[in-house]
């Protein structure tokens, strides 16, 4: 248990923290980060800790960047505000916009920015909606995302979120939105399935959903094409090029949740990159400022555009925003981060080091707790399990994967069990190899210890 601070003391009496065990808090108390520097935090005690979750799958420069502070501080003495409402703009969302035009994986016209990657999905349901009225096919509305998605946690993106618990007691999910399978083939496969024939199955499973609603009822459905906060879950091959098939037989707009991996996370631009997704549009949110300040964003192809244009022209107004859509400040920092990401050429370095990363996790596979290990670029995960032939997981009120994450934590290593049992590690982009193995060597330790909680609890082993 961490010691009980006066921060501590002070916290708990205070603050009511986001997606956090509140019970459980009261007792551990938090940690409290105090300052940072390339892949490192340090608390309060002045103990150094590896960011082995970049923050929450964001910081991916790393912390203490001079030129983002620099960046900001600039623009905050140039011109600290203006927004975008009214026609009103300014340089650096218009460049930005230009920078995301020219990168984004979906056939751009134009960009929408929000503060976080919550407002930006939900500004995906409330364009598709219109959108859909524009053109006349006003009961096209549903989407559908799928179990163990993490889309945000707003009426509308936690309902997209598949996870029950950002359901239960909040009256979730609202309706118009439906979930298929998680396709997550280590865990949900029938015995013998191919990756291949798995994909096959829950492309049919999805069509059977379409079909069963009428497809003239369903907008669009969405994915991130890693699933993070829901596991760390990577498509099984030929997963979304069958999932698109049925997607376009269908009309059905494909929405890509890129707000984790986006920016070069899983070793290319873009996870459509990755597993050949071809979105209609993209969400992006967190590395886009490796975390400096908030920005969120979309981007809406030409035929969105052009319906949204005919429609607000009928009310007078596209009447949807945020005071802080396309902050300046937030704009330049993004520009800035992404100028150092091409500068460095993050996507080769994460290629580069991508290998150590795969072979350190996959090394603990072996471990006895570990059910699976899986990774693609610098993102992974630990499937932690009771018994690694049945699969069979803990009793979820041991909470091990909670467990596991504050052991690492003792080592040194900050990372978040996810979506269950899973350890999610997800590292700053700039992480180098030394400090992968570094990572690695904390996590073995912390497994080590785990086991032997579980041993002495009875819970583990004959
Ligand atoms: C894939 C994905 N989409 C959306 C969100 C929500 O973003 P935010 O927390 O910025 O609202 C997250 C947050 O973790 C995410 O991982």
């Amino acid at each position: 248990m961490r010691p009980l601070s006066n921060f501590a003391a002070r916290d708990v009496e205070t603050l009511l923290h986001p997606t956090t065990n509140l019970l459980a808090h009261r007792s551990l108390g938090p940690l409290v980060v105090e300052r940072a520097e390339g892949v490192y935090v340090y608390d309060t005690a002045g103990k150094r800790y590896i960011e082995g979750l970049a923050g929450l799958w964001c910081t991916g420069l790393g912390y203490g960047n001079q030129e983002l502070v620099e960046t900001a501080r600039e623009q905050m003495s140039r011109l600290s505000f203006t927004h975008l409402f009214g026609g009103r703009s300014h340089e650096p969302a218009i460049a930005l916009a230009e920078k995301i035009k020219a990168m984004a994986p979906a056939p751009t016209s134009k960009v929408f920015f929000t503060n976080s990657g919550s407002e930006a999905n939900d500004t995906q349901i409330k364009i598709a909606w219109y959108f859909n009225n524009a053109r006349g096919q006003p009961k096209r509305k549903k989407i559908i995302s799928r179990h163990r998605a993490y889309h945000g946690t707003t009426i509308a993106t936690a309902s997209l979120s598949g996870l029950a618990v950002f359901h239960a007691d909040f009256d979730l999910p609202m309706a118009r939105v439906l979930h298929t399978d998680c396709p997550h083939h280590w865990r949900s496969a029938e015995p013998g399935e191919s990756e291949e024939d798995y994909a096959s199955r829950l492309a049919r499973n999805l069509e059977e959903l379409i079909e069963r609603e009428g497809p003239e009822t369903i907008a669009a459905f969405i994915a991130e094409p890693v699933m993070g906060a829901g596991g760390v879950i990577m498509p099984p091959k030929t997963y979304f090029e069958e999932i698109q098939a049925v997607l376009s037989r269908h009309g059905i707009a494909l929405i890509a949740d890129e707000v984790i991996c986006g920016f070069a996370r899983t070793g290319n631009w873009w996870g459509s990159q990755t597993y050949g997704i071809r979105p209609d549009t993209v969400t992006m949110a967190k590395a886009i400022t490796s975390a400096y300040v908030p920005l969120g964003g979309l981007t809406i192809s030409e035929d969105v555009y052009q319906a949204l244009l005919e429609e607000s022209g009928k009310h007078g107004v596209f009447a949807h925003g945020f005071t802080y859509s396309g902050h300046p400040l937030a704009c330049a920092v993004a520009l800035k981060t992404i100028e150092i990401y091409e500068r460095i050429n993050i996507v080769a370095h994460v290629r580069r080091v991508a290998p150590i990363f795969a072979l350190r996790l996959n090394a603990l596979a072996d471990h006895p707790l570990v059910g699976d290990a899986r990774s693609v670029g610098l993102l992974g995960a630990l499937e932690l399990v009771k018994n690694k032939r049945s699969k069979e997981n803990f009793d979820p009120k041991l909470g091990v994967g909670g467990r596991v994450a504050r052991f690492a934590e003792e080592e040194g290593l900050i990372c978040r069990a996810v979506g269950g049992d899973n350890i999610g590690l997800c590292p700053p982009l700039i992480i180098d190899g030394a400090e992968i193995n570094a990572m690695f060597d904390m996590m073995g330790r912390a497994l080590d210890k785990a086991e032997a909680w579980l041993r002495s609890e009875g819970q583990f082993g004959a």
